[in-house]
């Protein structure tokens, strides 16, 4: 099988590679984010390697048919950027993969929830600049916060136990799951108690149709003054149009991105020596209660193993016509 990856970065380069010598898949590795005006590119391969940027929508996936691609594998486990439908009518196979290391993504909330609320960033910086004055660091304790943990699937738990372990009271929604229910200390609500009671709302859900946008201007009015936001989940279930008033007027007190509406014009490239093609992104910079990181979460050597390892066992699995757990169909 040939296999084109794009995206590509060295890291994915060294753990693809790594988890090849078993597999002995042709594999080319393109930086480019795939999308309409170079997914050209894919002719002469059999699958496309995509990762969360990658414009996998129906016009691309139509030239990945006339270019002759069988599988689209996806190296993540969001797949809001493929169209399911398209790639079903193309008789393209989609795979990804499903909860590599949800604990990458449970920790890494929990660290940027206290970096952000502790102000640790604000300190290293501070104190690299011999400045050990402790003005304006003060932070606030978690334990005792009500927390809201939108999205109970495998990364949401994590996070909902680890703050159960912390003291907090959580409150979590996930439309499988009935409200006023308990489990484990962990109380199921519907959206509207989580967004009036909770100090802290983190979110694990994917990314739908019925979700863009779930907090915008309207439900940030139903939600507690100084709310502190973390956003681990998809740029786009945040309007970032409203966030700089809400800043400014102090509705929300902190927040945390790892992922950023627009990111695929910012994250992964290096643009120290150009600028920011994006002007609620450069004002959030700004910010000293916003914590920016760029699509980090997922990024440990475990998580990396197991994302090279099972996308590879993934095409694998389909190119010999074999079942595969992580094929992932559209309902029509
Ligand atoms: P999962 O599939 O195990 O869980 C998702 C849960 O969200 C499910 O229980 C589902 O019922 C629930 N859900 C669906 N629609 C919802 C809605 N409208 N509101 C609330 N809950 C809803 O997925 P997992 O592994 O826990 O990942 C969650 C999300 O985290 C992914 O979809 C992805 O967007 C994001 N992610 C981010 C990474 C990063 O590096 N920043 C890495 C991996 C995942």
């Amino acid at each position: 099988m040939k296999i084109a990856v794009f995206s590509s970065q060295k890291h994915d380069k060294d753990f693809l590679s790594k988890a090849n010598e078993k597999y002995k898949f042709e594999i080319s590795y393109f930086k480019e984010l795939l999308h309409e005006k170079n997914a050209i590119i894919a002719k002469g391969f059999d699958v496309v390697c995509c990762f969360t940027n990658d414009e996998v929508n129906e016009k691309v996936i139509q030239i990945l048919k006339q270019n002759g691609i069988k599988i689209i594998a996806i190296r993540a486990t969001g797949i809001n950027n493929v169209d399911l439908k398209a790639a079903k009518k193309a008789n393209i196979k989609v795979v990804n993969v499903p909860g590599y290391s949800p604990h990458s993504v449970a920790e890494f909330t929990i660290g940027i929830m206290l970096t952000l609320i502790r102000r640790i960033n604000k300190a290293s910086t501070r104190i690299k600049d011999l400045n050990f004055s402790l003005e304006g660091l003060i932070g606030e304790d978690i334990f005792g916060k009500t927390v809201g943990v939108i999205g109970m699937g495998k990364i949401g738990q994590i996070v909902a136990n680890l703050l159960v372990c912390f003291g907090c009271e959580v409150l979590a929604y996930d439309p499988k799951k009935k409200s006023n229910t308990k489990e484990n200390g962990i109380l199921y609500s519907d959206l509207e108690k989580i967004y009036k009671k909770a100090d802290i709302i983190t979110l694990h859900c994917p990314l739908t149709q019925d979700n863009k946008h779930m907090i915008n201007s309207k439900t940030l009015k139903l939600m507690k003054d100084g709310v502190i936001i973390i956003n681990t989940a998809r740029g786009a279930l945040i309007d970032s149009s409203c966030l700089i008033e809400n800043l400014k007027s102090g509705k929300i007190s902190y927040l945390a991105m790892d992922v950023y509406e627009e990111e695929e014009n910012i994250f992964s490239k290096d643009l120290s020596t150009s600028y920011i093609p994006d002007d609620i992104f450069a004002i959030l910079l700004n910010f000293p209660n916003v914590l920016i990181t760029a699509h980090q979460a997922f990024f440990t050597k475990n998580a990396m193993n197991v994302i090279s390892n099972t996308t590879l066992d993934n095409i694998d699995k389909i190119s010999k016509n074999e079942k595969c757990v992580n094929e992932q169909t559209a309902k029509i």
